[in-house]
């Protein structure tokens, strides 16, 4: 089980009313009594901040806001006294347009060995003042900026998948291989236990750089990304994975690979390579049972054959929590559909996040729990305009939320905001304003609380670790009624999922562990989940 930490959201030491490392290392204990096995720890290295962190200036080194690179040195080692285990992320697709590289290709014209670590193009047109491709962002916006020459003239184009100040880099140049491994030496020296990629599947373009086609198979038809060449993808990986398995212990690569066919994701995985990845079809698949099932099915499916375990996510940093999502019509998961900004019933959301919850810690192989979702945060979705700082916003003409309404500082205790995320003596509000309604919400109202959301995710994750039939292994169906999700973990338990507007009678059990809900005497109302005690040959 694997918890992410948002780290300018998690907890603030130092009163700036941003979360930093120091405030992880407060909170260890807290982690280690939720029981969880590893924590990754989004972008924490000196950037500009134009996207959260994901823009990177220095991969040797730690921002300022989040404290040094010592204190993060005593995080690890913290972290492994309390048998945490720690998983960084990498961002090698792009860097900061503040990196040194970029600054010299910038700075050196047309002519720059450094250009060649990029890609540069002269626009089209008789001025080449068209960009070089027609791709469009997923942040909105195009994917090329024009330069200036030194001299002042218009000059070439650089490629940025995401904003502006996210140059991509050009991976099939040595510089950038030889440079990333170094880097991952770098972290690996100072005890990182695993590492974690961001937009894995986008490093390596065809260098053909051809115009979007639909019939394409080069391409990601959801994003209209050139995503490449996979023989290249392979060659990094496996590369990075020796590298990884010249230190002592086991050292994991998760691939944040966004496909949305099973098929094509799995491409990505193998034991020698990355290990494991995101999966985004089961965040985004509907809470309805059919969808559900098939997703759970084709997922272990696909990662049976290459021998990687299946992982299963709700949430992060990215995307709608899904105590929100859960409370809408539509409860599936795009960034198309995040725009309209349908109306939610949290209370429904969260009855539903809570059987997710019992579901997602039953399933076969590792689950992620994003900040927060252990408290049943929902999306701030109110929060005003002026405040708002995510890119996505910003591009898309304020047409696109943005992501700011899952990244909101979290509450740990009091009446009211910072809610104990900043000290009494702070000097700056949270990043982000928190909902005033979040007083019940903090870990210090939950604690204690047997209704609680906190309460649940600790027994389960209790209940988790102490049985050997959770986490690896394989999933029987059991029989059951369409809409509601039974299956064995064998030896002897078995969790149920009521996804149907009525309540159902429980299969046969010798015990019930835990129920996301109230039980109406052995009846499992809707919405709800449980896991049971079931006979070796049930
Ligand atoms: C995926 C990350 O999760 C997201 O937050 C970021 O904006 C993009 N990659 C670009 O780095």
């Amino acid at each position: 089980m694997i918890y992410q930490i948002y780290p300018r959201s998690f907890a603030d030491r130092n009163g700036d009313g941003v979360g930093d490392i120091a405030g992880i290392r407060a909170h260890l204990d807290y982690l280690a009594a939720l029981g969880v096995d590893a924590i990754w720890v989004s972008p924490w290295y000196p950037s500009p901040m134009a996207d959260a962190g994901y823009d990177v200036s220095d991969y040797r080194d730690i921002d300022p806001v989040f404290g040094t690179l010592a204190e993060a040195e005593a995080l690890i080692a913290e972290a492994h006294a309390v048998d945490i285990r720690v998983i960084i992320d990498i961002v090698p697709n792009h860097c900061s347009d503040a990196h040194p590289w970029f600054q010299a290709a910038l700075a050196g014209g047309p002519d720059a060995p450094e250009r060649d670590l990029f890609w540069f193009r002269p626009g089209r047109g008789p001025n080449g003042d068209q960009m070089p491709t027609g791709w469009a962002s997923p942040f909105g916006g195009t994917t090329w900026t024009r330069t200036t020459d030194p001299g002042g003239a218009p000059g070439d184009w650089y490629l940025h998948l995401f904003t502006p100040q996210q140059p991509d880099f050009n991976w099939d140049h040595p510089r950038v291989r030889a440079e990333f491994e170094d880097v991952l030496r770098f972290w690996l020296d100072r005890g990182i236990d695993g590492i974690r990629i961001d937009s894995a599947a986008l490093l390596v373009k065809d260098p053909t750089l051809p115009e979007h086609d639909p019939g394409n198979p080069g391409f990601d038809p959801a994003s209209r990304h050139p995503f490449v060449d996979l023989d290249g993808v392979h060659d990094i990986y496996r590369g990075w994975r020796r590298t990884a398995d010249g230190y002592p212990g086991h050292r994991v690569l998760i691939g944040e690979v966004w496909l949305p066919d099973p098929q094509r994701f799995a491409n990505y995985l193998r034991p020698d390579e990355l290990h494991t990845a995101f999966n985004f079809a089961f965040l985004g698949c509907a809470w309805e049972p059919a969808t559900l099932r098939a997703c759970i099915d084709e997922t272990l499916r696909v990662h049976a054959p290459v021998r990687a375990p299946a992982t299963w996510v709700l949430s992060n940093h990215d995307v709608t929590r899904h105590v929100t999502r859960y409370g809408r019509e539509d409860t599936t998961f795009s960034f198309a559909s995040k725009r309209e900004g349908l109306p939610a019933d949290l209370e429904l959301g969260t009855r539903r996040a809570r059987a997710a919850a019992l579901l997602c810690l039953a399933l076969p192989g590792s689950a992620y729990l994003y900040q927060g979702e252990e408290l049943g945060l929902w999306e701030v979705e109110d929060i005003p305009h002026e405040l708002r700082q995510d890119a996505m916003w910003h591009r898309s003409g304020h047409v696109d939320p943005g992501r700011d309404g899952c990244r909101v500082p979290l509450p740990w205790s009091g009446e009211e905001p910072p809610f104990g995320f900043s000290p009494s003596t702070a000097h700056a509000p949270p990043w982000l304003p928190q909902p005033a309604d979040w007083k019940d919400r903090t870990v210090r109202a939950q604690t204690g609380d047997p209704h609680s959301m906190l309460e649940l995710y600790r027994e389960a994750l209790r209940i988790r670790r102490a049985e050997a039939a959770l986490g690896d292994g394989s999933l029987r169906w059991l029989p059951s009624s369409t809409d509601v999700l039974a299956f064995a973990r064998d030896p002897d338990i078995a969790c149920v999922v009521n996804l149907s507007v009525v309540a159902v009678p429980l299969p046969a059990h010798d015990a019930i562990l835990l129920a996301s809900g109230p039980l109406d005497s052995d009846l499992l109302p809707p919405d709800t989940a449980a896991w049971l005690r079931i006979g070796k040959d049930s």
